[in-house]
């Protein structure tokens, strides 16, 4: 055992894909390495589980709710890891905002995996990595494809199908994401649910755009490769009103995307599991996206981040 480890990870952004995911349709997600989850393990003397994060610090115990998955994660790992009985404080640094589909259950999932097998001097291979992580995924999502813990744990971009290993994503487009939450709070376990409720009410329909959005996911893979920056654009804003027609977008979102497409978006769209959280609009330019950013914090959207996509030679 060691006396004081650190685990890491970091945001994620799905740039198409959501909620068709669950139903084995392709996505893409792009990991944001400058937005940062750590989880750090020190020892205790005694066999007190102490858990610090924004939400609680305590008996790891006694903590509320919303830590639950986390607890039953830390359960499972102390169960894999033989230490049931082991005294630490586990404490989680994270600057991702919650619940903004960002993937800040899942990141944090990976963080503490990583810091709970360094601490007890346990190999980690990735594969079970992502089977620790989906332990507290289920618990706070219900049904997760795997998209979100294959992002946080990836160094480049991922094309993900469920089931299927991630595939590492060569792409080469000169484009920059920005990135801005809408400061309501998405739920992505409702909003799943709200999609299966919405298919199984209107099969047809939903169907149809979940099957669209999977074409889209394919050309969005090829406009990536040939740097087709504006056509990639136009399927960002197809694969909204997709999304929008499974009822998962929100009337802020859509406000926000008006905003920057007034200011010389290309495409825009939610991102996660929607009904609040973040959306990502694709400018062609720096100055562009720059733009953007001035324009959504004049509308009162004030966190946003600025994502260049890197060509391959620079990844
Ligand atoms: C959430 O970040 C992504 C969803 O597609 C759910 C999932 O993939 O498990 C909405």
């Amino acid at each position: 055992m060691n006396v004081s480890v650190t685990g890491n990870s970091h945001a994620k952004i799905i740039l198409i894909g959501e909620h068709s995911v669950v139903y084995h349709q392709p996505a893409i997600a792009l990991p944001l390495p400058a937005v940062q989850v750590h989880a750090e393990m020190t020892a205790n003397r005694d066999s007190q589980q102490i858990l610090t994060s924004r939400y609680y610090s305590g008996d790891r115990q006694d903590a509320p709710i919303q830590l639950q998955g986390i607890n039953r994660l830390i359960d499972a790992l102390l169960a894999h890891l033989a230490q049931p009985d082991a005294g630490f404080t586990l404490t989680i640094k994270s600057d991702l905002p919650a619940e903004r589909g960002m993937g800040s259950s899942a990141a944090t999932a990976v963080a503490i995996v990583r810091a709970m097998y360094r601490f007890f001097n346990a190999p980690l291979s990735h594969e079970r990595l992502l089977k620790e992580v989906a332990v507290s995924e289920k618990i706070i999502h219900g049904h997760p494809s795997g998209l979100d813990a294959a992002t946080a744990s990836a160094e480049t971009p991922v094309w993900f199908i469920k089931g299927e290993t991630p595939q590492p994503l060569p792409f080469h487009l000169n484009g920059y994401l920005v990135i801005a939450d809408s400061g309501i709070h998405g739920q992505t376990g409702i909003a799943v649910a709200n999609v299966a409720a919405y298919r199984k009410a209107h099969p047809k329909q939903a169907n149809q755009a979940i099957h669209h959005l999977g074409e889209l996911a394919q050309q969005a893979k090829v406009a990536l490769a040939q740097n087709q920056v504006t056509h990639l654009g136009t399927i960002l804003t197809a694969a909204q009103r997709d999304l929008k027609q499974l009822g998962v977008s929100h009337p802020v979102l859509d406000q926000m995307m008006t905003v920057t497409r007034q200011n010389g978006a290309l495409g825009a769209k939610l991102t996660g599991g929607g009904m609040g959280g973040c959306m990502i609009s694709l400018a062609a330019t720096q100055a562009d996206a720059i733009r953007i950013q001035q324009a959504l914090s004049g509308a009162g959207f004030k966190q946003t981040w600025l994502q260049p996509f890197l060509s391959e030679e620079t990844v």
